[in-house]
């Protein structure tokens, strides 16, 4: 069975370093230093090319806080192709607006032009700021994107008007992704793609507590609901750290039982510029139909 670890080439985001449980960035010109648990090593760069960074996250209080120094932006942005990214700290989030390791699924998708004529239906689950949705609207999609996070959406949405892309078909709604997929199944709507990219934990906008372990299975399971027969692909993604890409084949197996077609599996990670050592970031499965790659 293979695993493919896909590894970033996006010139718009760098990773300088890691090492200690941190890593050292560098994404639209700003560099930055934020924690990672899962950069066991020991660091390549020395402390000094560390300290250069203008601004630093710490742990702490509820989602801990940055640390800017000098004249680093509060807000700035960032290229993908054509498309505009805006980044943004905020003192709730060690997030800032793009997560680097997911480009080699827009690179993916950005291929997966509809037939002449046509425009398939893609929901993207757990969207954050939308770039997959701004990629897969790009190249042809009718796009429903879903976010439990009111700030994410809004965000998503000024990425679209940056990237002068307002006419593009995307749905931006801000509601528990569970709930939504239950009340589209019931009005009977279908997709032809389905991506998901969920957090170990989560809370919907009324407070609905998600879980991945125990919230996982039965979200895909009412997914397979809503595909089409014409249904393309379905790509998930998972960040949890106890868990395997082997994970991500049973269940997109599950999910897409008596569908013609075949899952791939396996890990992304940025490449780190010192050493060239790999970070491993998240684990992802893909199903797509035909059996074509
Ligand atoms: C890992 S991030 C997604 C990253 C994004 N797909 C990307 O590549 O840029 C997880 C997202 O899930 C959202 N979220 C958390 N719980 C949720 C829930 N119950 N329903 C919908 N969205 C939720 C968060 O607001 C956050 O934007």
């Amino acid at each position: 069975m293979e695993i493919s670890v896909l590894v970033s080439d996006w010139q718009g985001h760098r990773l300088l370093d890691s090492g200690d449980g941190a890593k050292l960035e560098e994404v639209g010109g700003v560099r930055l230093i934020r924690s990672e648990p899962k950069a066991w090593w020991s660091r390549s760069l020395p402390a000094a090319e560390w300290q250069r960074a203008a601004a630093e996250h710490e742990e702490g209080g509820r989602e801990g806080r940055w640390r800017l120094k000098g004249a680093c932006p509060k807000e700035w942005e960032t290229r993908y192709g054509d498309l505009r990214l805006t980044l943004r700290f905020m003192d709730n989030s060690k997030q800032f607006g793009v997560f680097a390791e997911q480009s080699p699924h827009w690179e993916w998708l950005a291929r997966q032009r509809p037939a002449p004529g046509q425009r398939p239906r893609l929901l993207n689950l757990f969207g954050y700021t939308g770039a997959a949705s701004l990629v897969a609207a790009k190249a042809g999609w009718s796009v429903t994107h879903v976010d439990a996070s009111k700030p994410a959406v809004a965000w998503g949405r000024r990425n679209q008007e940056l990237s002068g892309m307002a006419e593009a078909p995307i749905r931006w709604i801000i509601e528990d992704a569970p709930t939504f997929v239950r009340r589209e199944v019931k009005r009977g709507n279908k997709y032809e793609a389905v991506l998901l990219d969920p957090p170990a934990f989560g809370r919907g906008p009324g407070g609905e507590f998600w879980k991945v372990e125990r919230d996982l299975a039965p979200l895909l399971r009412a997914c397979r609901e809503l595909l089409s027969p014409e249904a393309r692909f379905v790509i998930l993604t998972v960040y949890t750290i106890d868990a395997s890409s082997i994970l991500c084949r049973n269940l997109l197996e599950d999910m897409t039982r008596g569908l013609r077609g075949r899952v791939d599996i396996g890990e992304l990670a940025l490449k780190q510029e010192s050493g060239g050592r790999l970070l491993p970031l998240s684990l992802w499965g893909r199903w797509q139909s035909g059996g074509a790659a």
